[in-house]
C-alpha cells in the first residue's frame, strides 16, 4: 500500500512522544516501587513504544512479549482477538504491564488482560501511547495513555499501515478513503 497518494497530518512529533513517554516513565516508576514489575508489550504494535518506555523506568524488571493477531490490511479491527505466541512461564509472582500502542475498540486490551488475569499474576494494569475513545465497542480504559486521538488511522512509531511505516518516528493520521 502506497502512503504517498494519501492525505496525511503530522499529529505528534519525536520530541513530543519523547516528553510524555517519560511523564508516563516517572508514573510507572512511582506506582511500581516496591513491585515486582513485568511489562508485557503486545506484538507488533507495541515495541517501538515499549522499547522507549521501559529505558524510562529505572527499576528492576522482566520483559515478555505476547503476539496477538492483526488488522492485516484493513481498517477495520477483528472483533475476534488471538493469542499467536502467548506466555510459556509461570507470571504468579510479577506485578504485570501490558503495554500497546492504541486502544481502539478495546476488542484487543480486553480480551488480553483476560488471558494475563487468567494466569494470576500479583496485578494486571494497561499503558497504551494512544486511545482512540470514540471507537469503543468494549468497556476498557487503559491504566495508563499517552495521547487520546480522534476517530483517525494513526501511522507511525510502531503502528502500521499494511506492512509498512512502523518505522517511522513520529505519529501521523491518514486518509483511509
Ligand atoms: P482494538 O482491538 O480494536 O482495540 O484494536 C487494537 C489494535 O488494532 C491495535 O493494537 C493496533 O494494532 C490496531 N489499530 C487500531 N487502530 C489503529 C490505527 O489507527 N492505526 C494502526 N493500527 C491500529
Ligand atoms: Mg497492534
Amino acid at each position: 500500500m502506497d502512503i504517498s497518494q494519501k492525505k496525511q497530518r503530522l499529529e505528534y512529533q519525536e520530541e513530543d512522544i519523547r516528553k510524555r513517554v517519560a511523564e508516563l516513565g516517572k508514573q510507572i516508576t512511582k506506582d511500581y516501587e516496591g513491585k515486582n514489575l513485568m511489562v508485557i508489550p503486545l506484538l507488533k504494535g507495541g515495541f517501538i513504544f515499549a522499547a522507549d518506555l521501559i529505558r524510562t523506568i529505572p527499576l528492576k524488571l522482566a520483559v515478555e512479549f505476547i503476539t496477538t493477531s492483526s488488522y492485516g490490511n484493513s481498517f477495520e479491527s477483528s472483533r475476534n482477538v488471538q493469542v499467536l505466541k502467548g506466555l510459556d512461564r509461570d507470571i504468579s509472582d510479577f506485578d504485570v504491564l501490558i503495554v500497546d500502542d492504541i486502544v481502539d475498540s478495546g476488542t484487543t486490551l480486553k480480551a488480553i488482560t483476560q488471558y494475563i488475569k487468567d494466569k494470576n499474576p500479583r496485578s494486571v494494569k494497561t499503558c497504551t501511547m494512544l486511545d482512540k475513545p470514540s471507537r469503543r465497542v468494549v468497556e476498557i480504559t487503559p491504566d495508563y495513555c499517552g495521547y487520546e486521538v480522534e476517530d483517525v488511522f494513526i501511522v507511525g512509531y510502531g503502528l502500521n499501515y499494511g506492512d509498512h511505516y512502523r518505522n517511522i518516528p513520529y505519529i501521523f493520521s491518514v486518509e483511509t478513503e
